[in-house]
Protein backbone atom coordinates (compact mmCIF):
# COMPACT_ATOMS: atom_id res chain seq x y z
CA UNK A 1 0.00 0.00 0.00
CA UNK A 2 1.41 3.37 -0.71
CA UNK A 3 -0.40 4.36 2.33
CA UNK A 4 0.46 4.28 5.92
CA UNK A 5 -1.11 5.40 9.25
CA UNK A 6 1.06 6.97 11.63
CA UNK A 7 -0.45 7.13 15.09
CA UNK A 8 2.82 7.80 16.88
CA UNK A 9 1.01 11.12 17.77
CA UNK A 10 -1.74 9.66 19.06
CA UNK A 11 -0.39 7.57 21.55
CA UNK A 12 -0.12 10.03 24.57
CA UNK A 13 -3.73 10.24 24.14
CA UNK A 14 -5.19 6.54 23.66
CA UNK A 15 -4.34 3.69 25.71
CA UNK A 16 -3.36 0.38 24.26
CA UNK A 17 -6.80 -1.01 26.10
CA UNK A 18 -8.88 1.35 24.19
CA UNK A 19 -7.70 -0.28 21.03
CA UNK A 20 -8.25 -3.81 22.75
CA UNK A 21 -11.62 -2.46 24.41
CA UNK A 22 -12.70 -1.07 20.83
CA UNK A 23 -11.97 -4.29 18.46
CA UNK A 24 -15.20 -5.94 19.18
CA UNK A 25 -16.94 -2.89 18.06
CA UNK A 26 -14.62 -2.84 15.28
CA UNK A 27 -16.00 -6.53 14.69
CA UNK A 28 -19.38 -5.59 14.83
CA UNK A 29 -19.36 -2.99 12.21
CA UNK A 30 -17.51 -4.22 9.97
CA UNK A 31 -19.64 -7.45 10.17
CA UNK A 32 -22.77 -5.34 9.42
CA UNK A 33 -20.89 -3.90 6.66
CA UNK A 34 -19.40 -7.12 4.86
CA UNK A 35 -23.01 -8.84 5.28
CA UNK A 36 -24.53 -6.28 4.48
CA UNK A 37 -27.66 -6.25 7.44
CA UNK A 38 -26.60 -2.61 8.61
CA UNK A 39 -28.37 0.94 8.36
CA UNK A 40 -28.77 2.12 4.95
CA UNK A 41 -27.88 -1.27 3.30
CA UNK A 42 -29.24 -0.72 0.04
CA UNK A 43 -26.41 2.01 -0.22
CA UNK A 44 -23.03 -0.54 -0.50
CA UNK A 45 -22.25 -0.34 -3.92
CA UNK A 46 -19.46 1.53 -3.69
CA UNK A 47 -18.03 -0.82 -1.16
CA UNK A 48 -16.97 -3.69 -4.05
CA UNK A 49 -17.12 -0.72 -7.07
CA UNK A 50 -13.35 -0.82 -7.91
CA UNK A 51 -13.90 -4.33 -9.44
CA UNK A 52 -17.49 -4.17 -10.23
CA UNK A 53 -17.90 -0.81 -11.88
CA UNK A 54 -19.81 -1.20 -15.81
CA UNK A 55 -16.69 -2.18 -17.75
CA UNK A 56 -19.34 -0.59 -20.81
CA UNK A 57 -20.10 2.67 -19.46
CA UNK A 58 -16.63 2.84 -17.99
CA UNK A 59 -15.03 2.92 -21.96
CA UNK A 60 -17.71 4.92 -22.68
CA UNK A 61 -16.34 7.46 -20.19
CA UNK A 62 -13.00 7.60 -22.08
CA UNK A 63 -14.55 7.97 -25.59
CA UNK A 64 -16.60 10.65 -24.42
CA UNK A 65 -14.00 12.43 -22.79
CA UNK A 66 -11.95 12.31 -25.71
CA UNK A 67 -14.86 13.86 -27.50
CA UNK A 68 -15.56 16.86 -25.19
CA UNK A 69 -11.19 17.14 -25.26
CA UNK A 70 -11.46 17.60 -28.89
CA UNK A 71 -14.76 19.50 -29.42
CA UNK A 72 -14.54 22.07 -26.97
CA UNK A 73 -12.10 24.94 -24.88
CA UNK A 74 -14.39 24.83 -21.75
CA UNK A 75 -16.21 22.23 -19.82
CA UNK A 76 -18.95 23.50 -17.28
CA UNK A 77 -19.68 20.73 -14.68
CA UNK A 78 -22.90 21.09 -13.13
CA UNK A 79 -23.65 19.39 -10.22
CA UNK A 80 -23.73 20.00 -6.14
CA UNK A 81 -22.66 17.80 -3.00
CA UNK A 82 -21.74 14.61 -3.70
CA UNK A 83 -22.55 15.74 -7.90
CA UNK A 84 -19.84 17.92 -7.41
CA UNK A 85 -16.93 17.64 -4.99
CA UNK A 86 -15.25 14.52 -6.10
CA UNK A 87 -14.48 15.65 -9.18
CA UNK A 88 -12.94 18.79 -8.68
CA UNK A 89 -11.20 17.11 -5.73
CA UNK A 90 -9.37 15.04 -8.13
CA UNK A 91 -9.09 17.50 -10.82
CA UNK A 92 -7.29 19.82 -8.36
CA UNK A 93 -4.98 17.04 -6.31
CA UNK A 94 -3.56 15.63 -9.35
CA UNK A 95 -3.62 18.54 -11.12
CA UNK A 96 -3.42 22.02 -9.69
CA UNK A 97 -5.89 23.77 -7.69
CA UNK A 98 -5.33 26.34 -11.46
CA UNK A 99 -5.58 24.06 -13.55
CA UNK A 100 -7.70 25.95 -15.61
CA UNK A 101 -4.07 28.63 -15.66
CA UNK A 102 -2.09 25.89 -16.74
CA UNK A 103 -0.22 25.51 -20.22
CA UNK A 104 -2.24 22.37 -21.30
CA UNK A 105 -4.09 20.29 -23.98
CA UNK A 106 -7.39 19.43 -22.44
CA UNK A 107 -10.59 21.68 -21.41
CA UNK A 108 -10.53 24.33 -18.78
CA UNK A 109 -13.05 23.44 -16.23
CA UNK A 110 -15.45 25.47 -14.55
CA UNK A 111 -17.87 24.05 -11.79
CA UNK A 112 -21.58 25.65 -11.98
CA UNK A 113 -25.06 25.08 -10.04
CA UNK A 114 -23.21 24.22 -6.64
CA UNK A 115 -24.35 27.44 -5.26
CA UNK A 116 -27.06 30.55 -5.41
CA UNK A 117 -25.12 33.11 -5.96
CA UNK A 118 -25.98 35.51 -9.23
CA UNK A 119 -22.35 36.56 -9.52
CA UNK A 120 -20.85 33.07 -9.53
CA UNK A 121 -23.30 31.99 -12.25
CA UNK A 122 -22.64 35.14 -14.06
CA UNK A 123 -18.97 34.79 -13.80
CA UNK A 124 -18.73 31.28 -15.70
CA UNK A 125 -21.63 32.57 -18.15
CA UNK A 126 -18.30 35.36 -18.51
CA UNK A 127 -15.96 32.96 -19.33
CA UNK A 128 -17.43 31.07 -21.57
CA UNK A 129 -17.85 33.84 -24.01
CA UNK A 130 -15.77 33.20 -27.33
CA UNK A 131 -14.91 29.55 -26.33
CA UNK A 132 -16.61 26.72 -27.43
CA UNK A 133 -18.66 24.96 -24.46
CA UNK A 134 -19.81 21.74 -23.05
CA UNK A 135 -21.64 20.79 -20.39
CA UNK A 136 -21.98 17.65 -18.17
CA UNK A 137 -24.30 18.23 -16.18
CA UNK A 138 -24.76 15.74 -12.79
CA UNK A 139 -27.44 14.71 -10.58
CA UNK A 140 -28.59 11.42 -9.14
CA UNK A 141 -31.80 12.86 -8.43
CA UNK A 142 -32.18 15.04 -11.45
CA UNK A 143 -34.54 17.36 -9.48
CA UNK A 144 -31.70 19.45 -7.07
CA UNK A 145 -32.87 23.27 -7.57
CA UNK A 146 -29.29 24.96 -7.87
CA UNK A 147 -28.21 22.38 -10.66
CA UNK A 148 -31.61 22.35 -12.12
CA UNK A 149 -31.42 26.49 -12.37
CA UNK A 150 -27.85 26.05 -13.88
CA UNK A 151 -28.81 23.63 -16.34
CA UNK A 152 -31.95 25.58 -17.81
CA UNK A 153 -29.40 28.65 -18.50
CA UNK A 154 -26.14 26.57 -19.85
CA UNK A 155 -28.59 24.65 -21.68
CA UNK A 156 -29.80 27.24 -23.40
CA UNK A 157 -26.80 29.38 -23.85
CA UNK A 158 -26.18 26.45 -25.70
CA UNK A 159 -29.22 26.21 -27.57
CA UNK A 160 -28.21 29.93 -28.73
CA UNK A 161 -25.32 29.39 -29.68
CA UNK A 162 -25.30 26.11 -31.94
CA UNK A 163 -28.99 25.64 -32.02
CA UNK A 164 -30.91 22.67 -30.61
CA UNK A 165 -29.22 20.14 -32.72
CA UNK A 166 -25.92 21.01 -32.14
CA UNK A 167 -26.15 21.43 -28.55
CA UNK A 168 -27.27 18.04 -28.45
CA UNK A 169 -23.90 16.74 -29.39
CA UNK A 170 -22.47 19.01 -26.26
CA UNK A 171 -24.73 18.46 -23.55
CA UNK A 172 -23.78 15.19 -21.28
CA UNK A 173 -26.21 14.23 -18.44
CA UNK A 174 -24.84 12.05 -15.79
CA UNK A 175 -28.20 10.91 -13.47
CA UNK A 176 -29.99 7.97 -12.14
CA UNK A 177 -31.03 4.94 -14.95
CA UNK A 178 -34.77 5.41 -14.75
CA UNK A 179 -35.94 8.14 -12.42
CA UNK A 180 -36.02 11.93 -12.25
CA UNK A 181 -37.15 14.94 -14.52
CA UNK A 182 -33.58 15.43 -15.70
CA UNK A 183 -33.41 11.25 -17.11
CA UNK A 184 -36.70 11.79 -18.95
CA UNK A 185 -35.65 14.85 -19.81
CA UNK A 186 -32.20 13.84 -21.36
CA UNK A 187 -33.85 10.94 -23.25
CA UNK A 188 -36.94 12.97 -25.09
CA UNK A 189 -33.78 15.32 -25.94
CA UNK A 190 -30.94 12.71 -27.30
CA UNK A 191 -28.55 13.66 -24.92
CA UNK A 192 -25.92 10.94 -24.26
CA UNK A 193 -26.28 10.03 -20.70
CA UNK A 194 -23.88 8.24 -17.87
CA UNK A 195 -25.56 6.53 -14.97
CA UNK A 196 -25.41 6.93 -11.28
CA UNK A 197 -25.41 3.18 -9.72
CA UNK A 198 -29.13 2.93 -7.03
CA UNK A 199 -27.03 1.46 -4.54
CA UNK A 200 -24.12 4.50 -4.80
CA UNK A 201 -25.13 6.94 -2.72
CA UNK A 202 -24.06 11.30 -4.27
CA UNK A 203 -21.07 11.40 -1.46
CA UNK A 204 -20.02 8.03 -2.71
CA UNK A 205 -20.09 8.21 -5.95
CA UNK A 206 -16.21 9.92 -7.29
CA UNK A 207 -15.42 6.16 -8.75
CA UNK A 208 -18.76 6.12 -11.21
CA UNK A 209 -19.65 8.85 -14.20
CA UNK A 210 -20.08 11.60 -11.77
CA UNK A 211 -16.32 12.03 -11.17
CA UNK A 212 -14.84 9.61 -13.49
CA UNK A 213 -16.34 11.90 -16.99
CA UNK A 214 -15.16 15.10 -15.46
CA UNK A 215 -11.35 13.91 -14.30
CA UNK A 216 -11.24 11.63 -17.73
CA UNK A 217 -11.59 15.18 -19.30
CA UNK A 218 -8.87 17.01 -17.56
CA UNK A 219 -6.63 14.14 -18.99
CA UNK A 220 -6.50 12.05 -15.56
CA UNK A 221 -6.09 8.64 -15.76
CA UNK A 222 -9.19 6.80 -14.45
CA UNK A 223 -7.71 3.53 -14.74
CA UNK A 224 -5.34 3.84 -12.55
CA UNK A 225 -7.96 5.89 -10.11
CA UNK A 226 -9.66 2.55 -10.27
CA UNK A 227 -6.77 0.16 -9.83
CA UNK A 228 -5.99 2.03 -6.47
CA UNK A 229 -8.76 2.00 -5.04
CA UNK A 230 -9.35 -1.54 -6.45
CA UNK A 231 -6.13 -2.14 -4.45
CA UNK A 232 -7.30 -0.30 -0.91
CA UNK A 233 -10.37 -2.23 -1.28
CA UNK A 234 -8.12 -5.78 -1.36
CA UNK A 235 -5.99 -4.39 1.39
CA UNK A 236 -8.26 -3.12 4.06
CA UNK A 237 -10.43 -6.60 4.86
CA UNK A 238 -9.59 -7.98 7.89
CA UNK A 239 -10.89 -6.75 10.72
CA UNK A 240 -8.13 -6.33 12.96
CA UNK A 241 -7.00 -3.40 13.87
CA UNK A 242 -3.29 -3.78 13.99
CA UNK A 243 -3.45 -5.09 10.43
CA UNK A 244 -6.51 -2.65 9.06
CA UNK A 245 -5.12 0.62 8.82
CA UNK A 246 -8.31 1.68 7.76
CA UNK A 247 -10.83 0.44 10.68
CA UNK A 248 -7.68 1.61 12.81
CA UNK A 249 -8.37 4.84 11.80
CA UNK A 250 -12.10 4.58 12.34
CA UNK A 251 -11.22 3.35 15.80
CA UNK A 252 -8.57 5.80 16.78
CA UNK A 253 -11.45 8.83 16.06
CA UNK A 254 -14.07 7.10 17.83
CA UNK A 255 -12.10 7.31 21.04
CA UNK A 256 -11.28 10.35 20.69
CA UNK A 257 -14.87 11.48 19.74
CA UNK A 258 -16.06 9.89 23.30
CA UNK A 259 -13.02 11.54 25.25
CA UNK A 260 -15.06 15.10 23.84
CA UNK A 261 -12.38 15.57 21.01
CA UNK A 262 -15.64 16.44 18.66
CA UNK A 263 -14.00 18.29 15.75
CA UNK A 264 -11.42 16.94 13.26
CA UNK A 265 -9.37 18.87 11.16
CA UNK A 266 -8.13 17.67 8.11
CA UNK A 267 -4.70 19.41 7.74
CA UNK A 268 -2.82 19.19 5.02
CA UNK A 269 0.64 21.49 4.06
CA UNK A 270 -0.41 21.14 -0.19
CA UNK A 271 -2.78 24.01 -1.89
CA UNK A 272 -3.92 21.23 -3.60
CA UNK A 273 -5.22 18.97 -1.32
CA UNK A 274 -7.83 22.01 -0.19
CA UNK A 275 -10.70 20.45 -2.29
CA UNK A 276 -9.59 17.19 -1.05
CA UNK A 277 -10.77 18.25 2.10
CA UNK A 278 -13.77 19.59 1.14
CA UNK A 279 -15.23 16.38 -0.49
CA UNK A 280 -13.68 14.41 2.94
CA UNK A 281 -15.86 16.96 4.86
CA UNK A 282 -18.98 16.24 2.97
CA UNK A 283 -18.43 12.48 3.17
CA UNK A 284 -17.59 12.75 7.17
CA UNK A 285 -20.19 15.49 7.60
CA UNK A 286 -23.39 13.99 5.85
CA UNK A 287 -22.80 10.41 7.21
CA UNK A 288 -21.85 10.88 10.79
CA UNK A 289 -23.52 13.89 11.41
CA UNK A 290 -27.05 13.27 12.73
CA UNK A 291 -29.26 12.19 15.56
CA UNK A 292 -27.27 15.00 17.76
CA UNK A 293 -24.27 13.14 17.49
CA UNK A 294 -21.14 13.24 15.32
CA UNK A 295 -17.37 14.36 14.36
CA UNK A 296 -17.31 18.24 12.89
CA UNK A 297 -14.79 17.80 10.27
CA UNK A 298 -13.38 21.14 9.45
CA UNK A 299 -9.96 21.39 7.23
CA UNK A 300 -6.61 23.86 7.07
CA UNK A 301 -4.27 24.42 4.80
CA UNK A 302 -0.63 24.75 6.13
CA UNK A 303 1.46 26.85 6.74
CA UNK A 304 -1.53 29.00 5.50
CA UNK A 305 -3.49 28.70 8.13
CA UNK A 306 -0.67 29.18 11.44
CA UNK A 307 -1.01 32.32 10.51
CA UNK A 308 -4.86 32.25 11.27
CA UNK A 309 -6.90 28.69 12.73
CA UNK A 310 -3.21 27.67 14.08
CA UNK A 311 -3.77 29.90 16.77
CA UNK A 312 -7.16 28.07 17.57
CA UNK A 313 -5.62 24.44 17.58
CA UNK A 314 -2.69 25.44 19.10
CA UNK A 315 -4.65 26.99 22.62
CA UNK A 316 -8.67 26.90 22.32
CA UNK A 317 -11.24 24.72 22.90
CA UNK A 318 -9.63 21.64 23.84
CA UNK A 319 -12.20 19.39 21.49
CA UNK A 320 -10.04 18.93 18.35
CA UNK A 321 -7.61 16.28 16.79
CA UNK A 322 -6.12 16.52 13.78
CA UNK A 323 -5.82 14.38 10.67
CA UNK A 324 -2.74 15.24 8.59
CA UNK A 325 -1.90 14.79 4.93
CA UNK A 326 1.36 14.08 4.13
CA UNK A 327 2.27 13.30 0.95
CA UNK A 328 6.13 12.05 0.74
CA UNK A 329 6.93 13.00 -2.89
CA UNK A 330 4.63 15.70 -4.68
CA UNK A 331 6.60 15.74 -7.66
CA UNK A 332 7.82 19.36 -7.42
CA UNK A 333 11.14 20.43 -5.61
CA UNK A 334 12.05 24.12 -5.08
CA UNK A 335 15.50 25.01 -3.89
CA UNK A 336 16.00 28.29 -2.03
CA UNK A 337 18.46 30.57 -3.69
CA UNK A 338 21.41 32.06 -1.85
CA UNK A 339 21.82 36.20 -1.17
CA UNK A 340 25.56 36.72 -0.97
CA UNK A 341 24.10 40.01 1.52
CA UNK A 342 21.93 37.99 3.14
CA UNK A 343 19.93 40.66 3.84
CA UNK A 344 16.91 38.85 5.24
CA UNK A 345 19.57 36.76 7.38
CA UNK A 346 17.92 33.73 5.39
CA UNK A 347 21.18 32.33 3.88
CA UNK A 348 20.55 29.25 6.81
CA UNK A 349 18.20 27.96 4.55
CA UNK A 350 20.40 28.65 1.15
CA UNK A 351 20.22 25.55 -0.98
CA UNK A 352 17.36 23.93 0.94
CA UNK A 353 14.76 22.26 -1.04
CA UNK A 354 11.49 23.76 0.05
CA UNK A 355 10.07 20.46 0.61
CA UNK A 356 12.61 20.23 3.52
CA UNK A 357 11.24 23.22 4.89
CA UNK A 358 7.82 22.00 4.44
CA UNK A 359 8.88 18.95 6.46
CA UNK A 360 10.14 20.83 9.26
CA UNK A 361 7.29 23.00 9.62
CA UNK A 362 4.84 19.95 9.68
CA UNK A 363 7.18 18.19 12.35
CA UNK A 364 7.45 21.03 14.51
CA UNK A 365 3.61 21.68 14.01
CA UNK A 366 2.81 18.25 15.02
CA UNK A 367 4.43 18.67 18.07
CA UNK A 368 3.48 21.63 18.70
CA UNK A 369 -0.11 20.80 18.39
CA UNK A 370 0.49 17.51 20.14
CA UNK A 371 2.14 19.37 23.33
CA UNK A 372 -1.10 21.44 23.16
CA UNK A 373 -2.99 19.16 23.68
CA UNK A 374 -4.31 17.85 20.70
CA UNK A 375 -4.06 14.37 19.22
CA UNK A 376 -2.70 13.76 15.62
CA UNK A 377 -3.06 11.37 13.18
CA UNK A 378 -0.73 11.61 10.22
CA UNK A 379 -1.77 9.42 7.02
CA UNK A 380 1.52 9.42 5.33
CA UNK A 381 0.99 8.61 1.05
CA UNK A 382 4.23 7.75 -0.76
CA UNK A 383 3.30 9.85 -3.99
CA UNK A 384 0.68 11.80 -5.49
CA UNK A 385 -0.39 9.98 -8.67
CA UNK A 386 -4.44 9.04 -9.75
CA UNK A 387 -3.08 5.51 -7.91
CA UNK A 388 -2.31 6.76 -4.62
CA UNK A 389 -5.38 8.76 -4.86
CA UNK A 390 -7.95 6.17 -5.69
CA UNK A 391 -6.12 4.28 -2.74
CA UNK A 392 -7.36 7.06 -0.90
CA UNK A 393 -10.52 7.94 -1.86
CA UNK A 394 -11.71 4.29 -0.60
CA UNK A 395 -9.76 4.44 2.66
CA UNK A 396 -12.09 7.41 3.93
CA UNK A 397 -15.15 5.87 2.13
CA UNK A 398 -14.42 2.50 3.79
CA UNK A 399 -13.43 4.39 7.41
CA UNK A 400 -16.41 6.43 6.80
CA UNK A 401 -18.89 3.40 6.89
CA UNK A 402 -16.95 1.51 9.36
CA UNK A 403 -16.89 5.15 11.84
CA UNK A 404 -20.96 5.93 11.42
CA UNK A 405 -21.47 1.98 12.37
CA UNK A 406 -19.31 2.54 15.89
CA UNK A 407 -21.34 5.86 16.33
CA UNK A 408 -24.79 3.38 15.84
CA UNK A 409 -26.05 6.31 12.75
CA UNK A 410 -27.05 5.28 9.17
CA UNK A 411 -23.80 6.70 7.48
CA UNK A 412 -26.06 6.59 4.24
CA UNK A 413 -28.76 8.75 4.83
CA UNK A 414 -28.90 12.35 4.76
CA UNK A 415 -32.20 13.81 5.92
CA UNK A 416 -31.10 17.08 7.96
CA UNK A 417 -30.68 17.76 4.20
CA UNK A 418 -34.36 18.24 3.68
CA UNK A 419 -35.03 20.46 6.38
CA UNK A 420 -33.67 23.96 4.38
CA UNK A 421 -35.30 22.68 1.17
CA UNK A 422 -38.50 22.06 2.34
CA UNK A 423 -38.18 25.99 4.12
CA UNK A 424 -36.97 26.95 1.11
CA UNK A 425 -39.30 26.01 -0.97
CA UNK A 426 -42.03 27.28 0.83
CA UNK A 427 -40.67 30.66 1.05
CA UNK A 428 -40.34 30.19 -2.72
CA UNK A 429 -44.18 29.54 -3.19
CA UNK A 430 -43.53 26.16 -4.85
CA UNK A 431 -47.02 24.92 -5.55
CA UNK A 432 -48.04 22.71 -2.59
CA UNK A 433 -46.34 24.29 0.32
CA UNK A 434 -48.86 27.12 0.62
CA UNK A 435 -49.60 26.49 4.17
CA UNK A 436 -46.35 26.21 5.02
CA UNK A 437 -45.37 29.20 3.81
CA UNK A 438 -47.45 30.93 5.72
CA UNK A 439 -46.06 29.77 8.73
CA UNK A 440 -42.81 30.66 7.87
CA UNK A 441 -43.67 33.62 7.02
CA UNK A 442 -45.69 34.98 10.11
CA UNK A 443 -42.06 33.93 12.18
CA UNK A 444 -40.25 35.60 9.73
CA UNK A 445 -41.92 38.79 10.81
CA UNK A 446 -41.90 38.56 14.53
O1 LIG B 1 -24.27 13.00 -0.87
C1 LIG B 1 -25.40 13.29 -1.25
O2 LIG B 1 -26.26 12.43 -1.43
C2 LIG B 1 -25.77 14.72 -1.56
O3 LIG B 1 -24.73 15.59 -1.27
C3 LIG B 1 -26.11 14.86 -3.02
O4 LIG B 1 -25.03 14.42 -3.79
C4 LIG B 1 -26.48 16.29 -3.38
O5 LIG B 1 -27.53 16.72 -2.58
C5 LIG B 1 -26.86 16.39 -4.84
O6 LIG B 1 -27.90 15.54 -5.13
P1 LIG B 1 -28.27 15.15 -6.62
O7 LIG B 1 -27.11 14.42 -7.19
O8 LIG B 1 -29.49 14.29 -6.50
O9 LIG B 1 -28.55 16.43 -7.37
Amino acid sequence: MSIKLNDKYVSTFISSHEYTHIQSQINTAAKLLREKNGAGNDFLGWVNLPDNYGKEEFARIKVCAEKIRKSCDVLIVIGIGGSYLGARAVIEFLKSPLYNNLKKDTPDIYFAGNSISADALNEVIALCEGKDVCVNVISKSGTTTEPAVAFRVFRTLLENKYGKDGAKERIFVTTDKARGTLKQFSTDAGYETFVVPDDVGGRFSVLTAVGLLPIAVAGIDIDQLMAGAASASHTYVDADINKNACYRYAAIRNILYRKGKSIEVMASYEPFSAMFSEWWKQLYGESEGKDQKGIFPASVIFSTDLHSLGQFIQDGNRTIFETVIDVADTGASFEIPNDPANIDGLNFLSGMDLNEVKKKAMQGTILAHVDGGVPNIVIELNRRDAFVLGELIYFFELACAISGYLLGVNPFDQPGVESYKKNMFALLGKPGYEEMRQTLEERLKN
